[in-house]
C-alpha cells in the first residue's frame, strides 16, 4: 500500500501568527484571546509582568530546539557552541547585576531553584526554619502538599499579630529551640523589606545555612529599590519573571565555595537538559535590568505600590502592615462587607485581575496585588487613585460590572501593554 505523505511544513525561525492560524486555529485563537485579555483587563497579580519584545523573541527562537545537558564547555551533546555563549552571557550579566560570585541560570522555575538549593545543602529529615504558610510562606517552604513538607522537618515563624511585621525575636527563639540546618527568608505576600542582616546573625548563632528565597523582590534588587540578599545569604533563589520582567524561570546565586554543589544539585540531580531559549531570554532580561531605565522602573513600581496602598486604605481597606516597601500589597476588604474570595470574583467581573492571600490573623482571605505589570504599562500615581476607586465601586456594587469593565478598558487602553 502506498502512503501519501503531506509535504513537510516549511520550518522558519518565527512562523508567526498567520502560520499558526492556518495550522492550528484552536491554539491560535487561544493565543489571540489571551493577548486581548491581557490588553483589555487590569493585571494586578503580584507575580506577573509584561516581558519585552526582545525577551519574547529569544523565547520563540530556534534555541528552543537545542538539547544542552550540562554546563557551558562541558555538555553531553554536540553543537552547543552558540548556546554555551548565551549561557555564559546570562551568567556574566546575573553575577554583575547582583554582585554574586556565582550564578546558575538553569532552574526551570522558582520552585526548581529552591528544590536545588535544598538538595545542595540538606539531607532528608533535616530541620528547616521558614515563614509559615499562613503568614506568607511559599509551598516550597514546608507545605505538606509539596516535596519540602514531605522530605524535611519544617518549623514556621509568623508575623506580629498587631503590626503584621516579622518578629525577629520569635525567629531567633525558634532557631535556638529547633537548631535548624537552614533558615529560609522569603515570602509570597510579605510587603516589607526583609532584614537580611538579622537573618544572617540568627543563622550564624545556630550554625544554619541562610537561604534567601527572593522570588519576589529580586527585580527590585536589580533596580536598586530593595536590599540585596547576596552579601548575607549562603544561597539566593529567585524567579526571573516577576518584577525582573524576564521569561518564566528561576536562578540561583551563591558564593564560589558553594558553586559546584549548587550546579550539581541543578543538573544532574534535579533537572535534565537546560532550556536554552529561556536562558537566552534570561540574558536579555538581565541586560535590560542593568539599564538606568530599569532602575527608574523599579523605583516607580514601589512608588505606585505605596500610592495604591494609601488609596486603598482611604477607601476603607485594611492594608496589611499599614503599607508596603515593595510591589506587593496585602489588604483585607472585610470593612467593605466582602471576604477576599468574593472580592476577587467581583473584581474579576469588572476586569480587574488579582489573587487572594492568607490573612495572618483574620477570618477568611484577603487580597494580594502588585504594581509590576501596570508600571510596565506606564501607569503612575494618578492611575493608582483611579484603580482604588474602581475597586471600591466593584466591591460596593456601585456600578454594574459592565460599566466598570468599560472604565477599566478605558484606563488600560490609555496604557497599552503591547504598543503597536
Ligand atoms: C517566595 C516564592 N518562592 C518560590 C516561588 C515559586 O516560583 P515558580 O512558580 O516559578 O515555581 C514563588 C512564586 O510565586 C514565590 O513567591
Amino acid at each position: 500500500m502506498s502512503v501519501t505523505r503531506e509535504a513537510p511544513a516549511q520550518r522558519t525561525a518565527a512562523p508567526g501568527l498567520d502560520a499558526l492560524r492556518r495550522q492550528d486555529p484552536r491554539i491560535a485563537d487561544i493565543l489571540i484571546g489571551e493577548t486581548q485579555r491581557q490588553a483589555t483587563t487590569l493585571q494586578l497579580i503580584a507575580a506577573e509582568n509584561f516581558t519585552s519584545p526582545a525577551v519574547l523573541a529569544a523565547l520563540g527562537s530556534p534555541l528552543a530546539n537545542k538539547y544542552a545537558e550540562g554546563y557551558p564547555g562541558a555538555r553531553h551533546h554536540g553543537g552547543c557552541e552558540l548556546v554555551d555563549a548565551a549561557e555564559r552571557i546570562a551568567i556574566e550579566r546575573a553575577t554583575a547585576l547582583f554582585g554574586a560570585e556565582h550564578a546558575n541560570v538553569q532552574p526551570h522555575s522558582g520552585s526548581s531553584a529552591v528544590l536545588a538549593a535544598y538538595a545542595a545543602l540538606l539531607r532528608p529529615g533535616d530541620t528547616v526554619l521558614a515563614m509559615g504558610l499562613p503568614y506568607g510562606g511559599h509551598l516550597t517552604h514546608g507545605s505538606p502538599a509539596n516535596f519540602s513538607g514531605r522530605w524535611f522537618d519544617f518549623v514556621g515563624y509568623g508575623v506580629d499579630a498587631e503590626s503584621g511585621l516579622i518578629d525577629y525575636h520569635q525567629v531567633r527563639h525558634l532557631a535556638r529551640q529547633h537548631r535548624p540546618k537552614a533558615i529560609v527568608c522569603g515570602s509570597i505576600s510579605y510587603p516589607r523589606h526583609l532584614d537580611y542582616e538579622q537573618f544572617r546573625d540568627i543563622a550564624d548563632e545556630v550554625g544554619a545555612y541562610l537561604i534567601a528565597d527572593a522570588a519576589h523582590p529580586i527585580g527590585l534588587v536589580a533596580g536598586g529599590a530593595a536590599p540585596n540578599p547576596v552579601p548575607y545569604a549562603d544561597v539566593v533563589c529567585a524567579t526571573t519573571h516577576k518584577v525582573l520582567r524576564g521569561p518564566r524561570g528561576g536562578m540561583i546565586l551563591c558564593g564560589s565555595e558553594l558553586a559546584e554543589r549548587i550546579d550539581r544539585a541543578v543538573f544532574p540531580f534535579t533537572q535534565g537538559g537546560a532550556q536554552m531559549h529561556t536562558i537566552a531570554a534570561k540574558a536579555v532580561a538581565f541586560g535590560e535590568a542593568a539599564t538606568p531605565a530599569f532602575t527608574a522602573y523599579a523605583h516607580q513600581v514601589v512608588a505606585n505600590a505605596k500610592e495604591l496602598a494609601a488609596a486603598l486604605a482611604a477607601e476603607g481597606f485594611a492594608v496589611l502592615t499599614d503599607g508596603t516597601d515593595t510591589h506587593i500589597i496585602g489588604a483585607d476588604p472585610a470593612r467593605l462587607g466582602v471576604e477576599g474570595r468574593v472580592a476577587r470574583g467581583r473584581l474579576a467581573a469588572a476586569g480587574i485581575v488579582l489573587d487572594t492571600c492568607a490573612l495572618p490573623y483574620g477570618d477568611g482571605r484577603g487580597i494580594r496585588l502588585g504594581t509590576a505589570a501596570v508600571t510596565t504599562q506606564g501607569m503612575g500615581r494618578p492611575e493608582m487613585g483611579r484603580i482604588a476607586a474602581l475597586f471600591t465601586a466593584a466591591l460596593r456594587d456601585e456600578a454594574s460590572a459592565r460599566d466598570l469593565r468599560e472604565k477599566v478598558q478605558e484606563l488600560v487602553g490609555g496604557h497599552p501593554p503591547f504598543p503597536g
